[in-house]
């Protein structure tokens, strides 16, 4: 007999009344899952431990990720955090928009938030939805990626559905996510030292520019020595249940002589007849674009019956680093 497990997910468009009901929902413990500018994200009231132990439960995630708080404006993360003159800055050239800064947390921060850490990673998202459940909820909210714990981050609230729909009963409608990928994290404890400790869409030159300091990438992050990390060390993955490699550079003449088997993911279109084993990111290759439909298309070949999924690295700087950053992510669990 086969068993069907049901969906006891619902979308809801962000009419009025539906932010209404969802603001409630969040207000009285429960979660939703919230369309961002980056990723769909699982939300839950921030101060309210119980509500954010149901994040850990839902994802399967280890209660030592801690989560990322979503406030409504600048005003709101000195609730949270301990701010400092960079705060400002930064705030007023990226927010509201995907930065996520690590500050001192206040003692107001539920433990189960940040896993223990006396500190506290907070953003002001811009997806203008998201804001109003916000503004309407009238609280900071905890969120993950809606994904299943290490799996691919969901853009879409379809990828949330199908992937979290037996786990959650609220899912807001926002429309796929603009940027793609999740926020860029900057450790800004120590403002003699900005520390990016993940790539995102803001990139480091961006950062530089605003600050007019120097601000430095994490180890585990940086490009360069990306291939140098065991990648045990590497805590999060975005992995495809199939197999992925990755490769520098991809050619078409390789693709076609290949196991029809193997699904080749280009960055840009590659010129000549594609076979129906090749796919890409971005036809003019874009980076944006392709950092917007990296993880929709990783989930699409992951439901296809590809043995093994070939994808090429991004070259150049600024968000090719998020690009690769989350290939070698989703292809570390499977070279375990
Ligand atoms: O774009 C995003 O940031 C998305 C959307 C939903 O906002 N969120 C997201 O959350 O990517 P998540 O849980 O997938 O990633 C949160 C990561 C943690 O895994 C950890 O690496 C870092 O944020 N983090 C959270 N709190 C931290 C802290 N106190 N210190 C250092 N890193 C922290
Ligand atoms: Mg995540």
């Amino acid at each position: 007999m086969v068993k069907t497990i049901k969906s006891i997910a619902r979308i809801y468009s962000g009419s009025e009344k539906n932010i209404a009901l969802l603001a409630r929902v969040l207000q009285k413990g429960g979660l939703v899952a919230v369309p961002t500018e980056t990723v769909y994200g699982l939300a839950a009231h921030a101060l309210d431990k119980k509500a954010c132990h149901k994040i850990f439960k839902a994802k399967g995630r280890p209660t030592n990720d801690p989560l990322i708080v979503h406030v409504h404006s600048l005003s709101e993360v000195e609730i949270i955090a301990e701010t400092n003159p960079l705060v400002k800055t930064l705030a007023k050239a990226f927010w509201p928009g995907p930065l996520t800064l690590v500050l001192p947390k206040k003692p107001c921060v539920p433990s189960v938030v940040t896993s223990n850490l006396p500190s506290v990673a907070v953003r002001v998202p811009s997806h203008p939805v998201f804001r109003k459940l916000l503004k309407k909820s009238g609280l900071a909210l905890a969120a993950p990626s809606a994904n299943p714990f290490g799996y691919v981050s969901p853009t879409t609230s379809d990828h949330v559905l199908l992937s979290l729909g037996t786990k959650i009963e609220y899912i807001l409608e926002g429309g796929p996510s603009k940027v793609g990928v999740e926020s860029t994290i900057l450790d800004l404890r120590d403002t003699a030292k900005p520390t990016i400790l993940r790539p995102g869409g803001i990139t480091q030159k961006a950062l530089e520019k605003v600050l007019k300091q120097k601000v430095y990438l994490n180890h585990k992050s940086a490009p360069s020595k990306i291939n140098q990390v065991a990648p045990g060390l590497l805590t999060n993955h975005y992995s495809p249940h199939t197999p992925l490699v990755i490769k520098n550079r991809l050619s078409l003449s390789a693709a076609k002589k290949s196991s029809p088997n193997n699904a080749w993911l280009f960055i840009k279109k590659p010129k000549g007849i594609l076979t129906k084993n090749t796919f890409y990111l971005s036809r003019s290759g874009n980076l944006e674009e392709v950092a917007r439909n990296l993880f929709s298309k990783l989930r699409y070949l992951d439901s296809g019956k590809w043995s093994q999924i070939i994808a090429e690295k991004a070259s150049g700087e600024g968000i090719a680093l998020a690009i690769n950053d989350r290939l070698m992510r989703a292809a570390a669990k499977r070279s375990l």
